[in-house]
């Protein structure tokens, strides 16, 4: 490549950056971040309320399998796996078992870790992985919470996912009986904190939010990181709790 070219290169890459600069300066300028905020906001009641029309959400698979997720937040999965790199990932909350073969298959390319996942009901149909295993219960029952344990054994890190029961006193249960398995580094993510009005459905009452803040006003030893804001959208609002110590 001649001297030209590296210039020439280089001054393409220059006047991109300054174009990209430029339109993020404008926006700060020309639009009052209450409006972003609010665009955001709509846009989060659009996408989760279309649902209701089979769409988004309530329409997402990952090879053939339903995942209940925004494909943003199974993007930050990816890279908080990638990060990790956990030995065990318990899920609270199989449903159709679409999250726990993403969950899987991202283990497979990281050449490492394993899923349990726990559900109440037993689905036909759930993806049969040998990364996966499905454990039947509640989440908050003891002999869960103990099977769960002898699974993870003395490995780590783990990582847990908080998805069954989206009432505030069983999210607040299972955050209790799951948050001392969290390795330090590691994620406590409590999902659907976006209920209850912030923003989507007002009318749910106490969920997943207020079980967080219940949660982190007696345990400092976790916060929300919130690098994970970085998509604008999440369903998980506040609710990537990293463990601290
Ligand atoms: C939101 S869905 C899980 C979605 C799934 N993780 C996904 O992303 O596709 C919630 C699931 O929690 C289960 N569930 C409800 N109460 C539970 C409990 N006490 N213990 C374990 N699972 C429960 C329900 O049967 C349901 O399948």
């Amino acid at each position: 490549m001649s001297l030209m070219e590296v210039l020439r290169g280089l001054g393409r890459a220059v006047a991109h950056e300054i174009r990209t600069f430029r339109g993020a300066l404008y926006r700060r300028i020309a639009l009052d971040p209450a409006d972003e905020r609010s665009v955001v906001r709509e846009f989060h009641r659009l996408y989760f309320d279309a649902r209701a029309f089979d769409m988004t959400w309530r329409n997402t698979y990952f090879m053939g399998h339903a995942v209940l997720k925004c494909p943003l937040d199974l993007w930050l999965y990816q890279e908080m796996l990638h990060s990790v790199r956990p030995a065990v990932i318990v899920e609270t909350g199989t449903a159709f078992g679409g999250s726990a073969l993403y969950l899987a298959s991202i283990c497979d390319l990281l050449g490492a870790g394993r899923v349990v996942t726990i559900d109440v009901v037993e689905r036909r149909g759930a993806p049969a992985h040998p990364r996966i295993t499905y454990v039947r219960g509640s989440s908050v029952d003891p002999n869960v919470v103990a099977r769960v344990r002898s699974e993870i054994g003395g490995t780590s890190p783990v990582v847990v996912l908080l998805d069954s029961d989206h009432r505030r006193d069983h999210v607040l249960a299972e955050l209790e009986a799951y948050a001392p398995l969290v390795s330090p580094g590691s994620y406590l993510v409590v999902e659907d904190t976006n209920l209850n009005g912030h923003p989507v459905e007002p009318d749910h009452g106490p969920g997943p939010m207020e079980a967080v803040e219940a949660f982190l006003a007696r345990h400092p030893e976790f916060a929300h990181d919130a690098g994970m804001d970085k998509f604008l959208l999440t369903f998980n609002p506040q609710g990537y709790l990293k463990r601290l110590r």
